[in-house]
């Protein structure tokens, strides 16, 4: 059992492989925080110092010691009015608005297995792999059972954790914030890693210290965001790829989030992460039960083993269904070879093309159904335009299907225009504040999703369309942020709740999808990559990446998602140059390369391209099959920084036994008599011998990890190198 109690001194020990994870109930009962980090077999709570500490409040059973304040001591799940003044990680007001509380210990239980959260999504894996610790925490005067949950993953070092309230009095108690993760530290080394961004540039990587005082990131947008992402690091401040300790926090959520870090006065370090809290309530009414989103922290020695915990955790034991494991097809997307501008035979001819060269899929994007010839109409209205297409859907389908392809096609199930006949026949189903213009976002606006009657109703026309075609695949857009939020059904009608029950509404509504039609497979999507977090990949193996299909930019892109999340997750897709987002020509080469670190697939129409690129692209896609398995099993290793490698970037794909390794080099500049770059692999046997497939050189592993291997310095700007290293068996 990975989880251990001592009674005597009052600790709970949870083990991963790697790594321990120690809290204690300290002396008047409250449940304290003694270490998370490297693997160890100790009683921690030395770790713990007592001083009297002038201003910093203590508790009532200790006013005659002052040593003992919350305000000082690391805590497990801290509660705001105990006297502990640093972030806190619950809110919680009595019936007459009275906030405050002091939560302690009362009990606790270790079941075998994992827990699940009704509604929400949670990490799985088999009984055997996995236990659940249950604390338990009661306050004196709220009636209130705060139940801390964690669940422990031996083998791949994750520790989730999930809290769940319930109002065990008569009277309502509502809550105002409720993080599902804190993490203490009694010291304060540590650099925040985040990832900002802004729509067609998301997930850029910053690396800042800690300073005195509050740091935070988060979305109040209604979904995670494209400018801010629900999972950090905390790291030395000199950790690297290879060492240091790193802590990743992610939050299985995709809706407004907040994440906390906090360098508190006497130089310890706090980091809370859970549903944002501003303008959020929820109201518990006597004997209700309020479940937050689930956390999952990982601790690994430098960054690179950091992101294949989390790369292991996602692909395993996030993503689920037929598509966890069967292979994702090579697909073809009209979007920007057509925007709204076709008919059933254009995708047709679009088809026939891509299936001749070996694409596997075609997606049709935006502009299927209702009036929707631009932004300006026709969202809500999920039936087919057969007029615009020039025939049924089905018959489309088929013979697209009968090119060899298999048929996909996008959705936006949230949205709705206001020249559509479901705002016509439905002013109240859309998310509005009686009295007050909304604010528009592409000039649509957001369904009620908090509603039960609008996702049923949204998801019966859809799933009749996809039914209808037999359709195999489904991109899931959602294209503003969401304000104005305010639902017109019965009931409890603020802010606060309503933004979470609607996401617990696109939640039901993926979860009625799969059930519906369990070989779907479905590619998440918000204007790209705005909603890009571990909530969607429960429902959704692949997200696109981002709108910004720039090979250039999407390295850029792809590297600071990579931290988080694995390739085979980041929709990466060829398109058009000069690019519709950038005006940048790169090489089809360089465009396939980039594309092929992700889930692949084409976004240009290809007969207009030339047969010598038509040979190209066939030739993509063998090798994107070829390499198929590197890439989306295979260990990521991140071989460049973009913060300090102008000259190139550089990613790899390692085998998990290192008897592999694809190599990815795309040069950013071009210099007159130019240095050479050498890049350095990772994650090869030192001892074997591994042979260059493109150059045919044979080269020691220690050689290619210690000394690396020169980048070709060629006249071209976006020039690319893919190198496929595979040991060569040595006779002894
Ligand atoms: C935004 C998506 O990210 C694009 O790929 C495309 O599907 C458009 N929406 C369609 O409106």
């Amino acid at each position: 059992m990975a989880i251990r109690f001592d009674e005597k001194d009052r600790t709970i020990t949870l083990h991963t492989k790697n790594t321990t994870y120690q809290m204690k109930v300290g002396r008047y009962g409250h449940l304290l925080h003694l270490y998370y980090g490297r693997r160890l077999a100790a009683d921690m709570s030395y770790l713990l110092t007592f001083y009297d500490r002038g201003f910093s409040a203590n508790p009532y059973e200790s006013r005659n010691d002052k040593t003992y304040s919350m305000d000082a001591i690391p805590q497990e799940y801290s509660c705001y009015g105990n006297g502990d003044f640093r972030c806190s990680a619950f809110e919680a007001a009595d019936n007459d608005g009275v906030s405050g509380c002091d939560l302690r210990y009362a009990g606790h239980e270790v079941k075998k297995g994992r827990y699940a959260i009704p509604g929400l999504p949670a990490a799985h894996c088999e009984e055997r792999a996995s236990d659940t610790l249950v604390v338990r925490l009661v306050d004196e005067r709220l009636p209130l059972m705060v139940e801390l949950y964690y669940g422990v993953m031996e083998e791949t070092d994750v520790i989730t954790r999930a809290v769940c309230i319930k109002n065990t009095g008569k009277k309502p108690v509502t809550l105002t914030k409720i993080a599902s993760a804190m993490l203490d530290f009694t010291d304060c080394r540590y650099d925040l890693l985040h990832f900002h961004g802004r729509h067609g540039n998301e997930r850029m990587m910053e690396r800042v210290p800690l300073m005195t005082g509050r740091m935070s990131v988060g979305s109040r947008r209604g979904v995670s965001s494209h400018q801010h992402n629900p999972f950090v690091i905390l790291a030395d401040r000199d950790a690297t790829e290879d060492c240091g300790d790193c802590y990743g926090m992610s939050l299985l959520y995709s809706g407004n989030f907040l994440c906390e870090a906090e360098r508190d006065q006497y130089s310890q370090t706090r980091l809370v992460m859970g549903i944002g809290s501003e303008n959020f309530a929820a109201v518990l009414s006597g004997g209700e039960v309020f479940w937050t989103p689930e956390a999952a922290l990982t601790y690994a020695q430098g960054f690179a083993a950091l992101s294949w915990n989390f790369h292991r955790l996602v692909r395993e034991n996030i993503c689920r269904g037929a598509y966890r494991d069967a292979r994702r097809p090579v697909l073809i997307n009209n979007w920007e070879a057509t925007y709204f501008d076709f008919t059933g035979e254009k995708i047709i001819e679009i088809a026939r093309e891509a299936a001749s060269l070996g694409v596997e899929m075609l997606v049709l994007d935006d502009g299927w159904f209702g009036t929707r010839d631009g932004e300006n109409s026709g969202l809500g209205d999920w039936y087919v335009n057969e007029k615009k297409l020039g025939m049924s859907l089905n018959e489309l389908a088929s013979r697209i299907r009968a090119t060899g392809m298999k048929f996909g096609l996008w959705i936006e199930p949230e949205a709705v225009s206001v020249d559509s006949d479901l705002y016509r026949a439905h002013r109240d189903w859309v998310l509005e504040i009686p009295g007050k213009k909304p604010v528009m976002g592409r000039n649509q606006l957001v369904l009620d999703f908090s509603r039960p009657e609008v996702v049923d109703h949204v998801f019966a026309q859809i799933a009749g369309v996809i039914a209808g075609a037999d359709v195999s695949y489904i991109k899931m857009d959602m294209n503003r942020s969401i304000t104005d939020v305010c639902t017109a059904a019965d009931g409890r009608q603020n802010e606060g709740e309503v933004m979470h029950r609607y996401v617990l509404g696109v939640y039901r509504f993926l979860e009625m999808l799969l059930e519906r039609f369990p070989h779907l497979l479905i590619e998440g999507c918000c204007g790209g990559g705005g909603r890009f977090d571990m909530g969607m990949l429960y429902y959704t193996p692949q997200i696109w990446c981002s709108d910004n299909t720039d090979a250039i930019e999407r390295t850029a892109i792809q590297y600071g998602t990579s931290f988080g999340y694995p390739p085979c997750t980041m929709g990466a897709h060829v398109s058009a140059v000069p690019n519709h987002q950038t005006g940048r020509t790169a090489s089809l080469e360089t465009r396939a390369a980039v594309a092929m670190a992700g889930t692949f697939g084409y976004e240009l129409d290809l007969n207009r391209i030339s047969e010598a690129e038509k040979e190209l692209v066939r030739g993509q896609i063998r090798a994107y099959k070829k390499y198929y398995d590197l890439v989306h099993r295979g260990r990521y290793f991140r071989l460049s920084d973009p913060a300090k490698q102008r000259e190139f970037a550089a990613f790899e794909f390692a085998a998990e036994d290192g008897s592999a390794a694809l190599v990815t080099v795309v040069t950013l500049t071009t210099h007159c008599n130019a240095p050479v770059s050498y890049v350095r692999l990772k994650g090869l046997k030192a001892d074997a011998l591994y042979r260059n497939e493109q150059e045919g050189g044979l080269y020691a592993g220690a050689a290619l990890m210690y000394a690396g291997f020169p980048i070709p310095v060629v006249m071209q700007e976006y020039a690319s190198f893919q190198w496929h290293f595979t040991e060569e068996k040595q006779e002894n």
